[in-house]
Order: C-alpha cells, then structure tokens, then sequence
C-alpha cells in the first residue's frame, strides 16, 4: 500500500499510460501501478545504483518486474519518450526537479506530476516562465504537509501572481489545503515581523501577502 503523498501522485497517472518515475528509490509508486494494471509499463531512473537495486528488489518481489525498465541515469538523461505519457518526479528539492526538467526536450509532450519538497517557488517559477500550466493539491502525513502538482503543457500559461508563488494554485476551498494556507499564513506573518523589525524593506511584500492569504481564507489578517 502506498504512504498518502505516493498515492496522491499516483491517482493522477493517466489509466492505461505509460509511466515514468524519475528519482524512484525504492519504486513503490510504479510497482503499485503495475501491479493494478492501472500501467502497461514503466520506466523507473535513479541517479544511485543503490536505490535502483532496491528498485528492483521491490518490482521483482510484485512480480512485475518484466513491465518493468530500469536506468541508471540523471533524471530523465537516458529515457527514450517513445510511448511515455506521464513523469513523476517526487521527493525532490524543487531545485532538483527543475534541473531535471531543464535537461528533458521532451518535458511539454507529456503530463508531469511533480511532488517537491523543498523551494516550490522556484519550481512554480519555471513551471510558469516556460510554458506550463497546473493545479496543486495538499496532503497531509505524519504532521507535515505535501504538495503534489498536476503539470501539463499549457495552451495559453496563466502569469504567476505573488500568492500563487508562494501558497500554490490550490483549491482554498478543500479542507487540507486550506490547513495547508493557514499554516504558510503563519509563517509569512513571522517573516513580515522579522523584516519589518531588521529594517528591511521587502517586509511590506511579506505583508501584503498576509493580507492576500487572510482575505483567501476569510481570516483577519492580524
Ligand atoms: C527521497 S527519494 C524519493 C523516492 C520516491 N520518488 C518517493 O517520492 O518516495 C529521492 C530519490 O531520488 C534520487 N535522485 C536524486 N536526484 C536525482 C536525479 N537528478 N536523477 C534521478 N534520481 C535522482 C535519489 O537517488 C533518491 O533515490
């Protein structure tokens, strides 16, 4: 059975699609989708030997390990898109994932579902500045909070607002999202705080961005 945040990501992979999950480790998410048939076929890369062979392990133990490609490269450095209707990139710094992205040409030819952990307003700023559009969704585990994105190429990209960057393109209505906003709401007020007493400037854009998350969740913003 797959963690929450694996089977958010998981459920957004296209029935009958072929898979490709990048950074897999232990491959839970494409031995699952095999194992249900949800996927004909998968891809799985790891950048470490070590990982793939656990990779491996897992996709031979669920008996789909003949569906199965395994390659030893940087992101998607040696798959062939040939077939390839989705790429999972999950678990990674949003850093990571752009870098994994950059280095695809074939990166707006199939849906993406990303799950970063870290700098999501830098992956949500490259997302936005070459050419894709998406929505996001929250989940929660083990006390902490994570965002899966549902990228695919856009016909006419949206422009990026401050909120966007820094909350997500996020359905404020849905209660795990909304426990997610109020969270991030915390944490901009201490910031504004923090650089509004150090002198700084930029403390007013952090302000304005309380105001914008308070106003979304129908809070008073002090
Ligand atoms: C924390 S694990 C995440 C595993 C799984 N995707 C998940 O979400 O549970 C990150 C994995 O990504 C791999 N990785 C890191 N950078 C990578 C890259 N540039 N290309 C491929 N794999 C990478 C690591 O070796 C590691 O196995």
């Amino acid at each position: 059975m797959l963690t929450k945040r694996l089977a958010a990501c998981a459920a957004l992979v296209t029935e009958g699609g072929v898979v490709c999950d990048v950074g897999t480790d232990h491959a839970y998410l494409p031995a699952e989708l095999l194992r249900q048939n949800r996927c004909p076929r998968a891809v799985v890369t790891d950048i470490h030997a070590g990982p793939l062979e656990a990779a491996r392990r897992t996709l031979t133990e669920t008996g789909v390990l003949a569906r199965a490609e395994l390659l030893l490269c940087d992101g998607l450095e040696q798959v062939l898109p040939e077939g390839i209707t989705d790429v999972v990139v999950a678990g990674m710094g949003g850093e990571t994932i752009v870098h994994i992205l950059e280095n695809c040409p074939w990166r707006a030819q199939v849906h993406l579902i990303l799950q970063p952990m870290t700098k999501l307003p830098v992956l949500r700023q490259w997302l936005a500045k070459n050419g894709f559009d998406w929505t996001e969704q929250v989940v929660s585990e083990g006390g902490k909070f994570y965002v899966v994105l549902d990228v695919r190429s856009a016909a006419a990209p949206q422009p990026l607002t401050l909120l966007e960057q820094e909350v997500g393109r996020i359905d404020w209505q849905e209660p795990c999202a909304s426990a997610y906003a109020s969270w991030k709401l915390k944490r901009f007020q201490k910031l504004a705080q923090q650089l509004k007493q150090a002198g700084v400037p930029e403390y007013s854009l952090w302000e304005s961005l309380v105001e914008e998350t308070a106003a979304k969740l129908g809070r008073n913003p002090r």
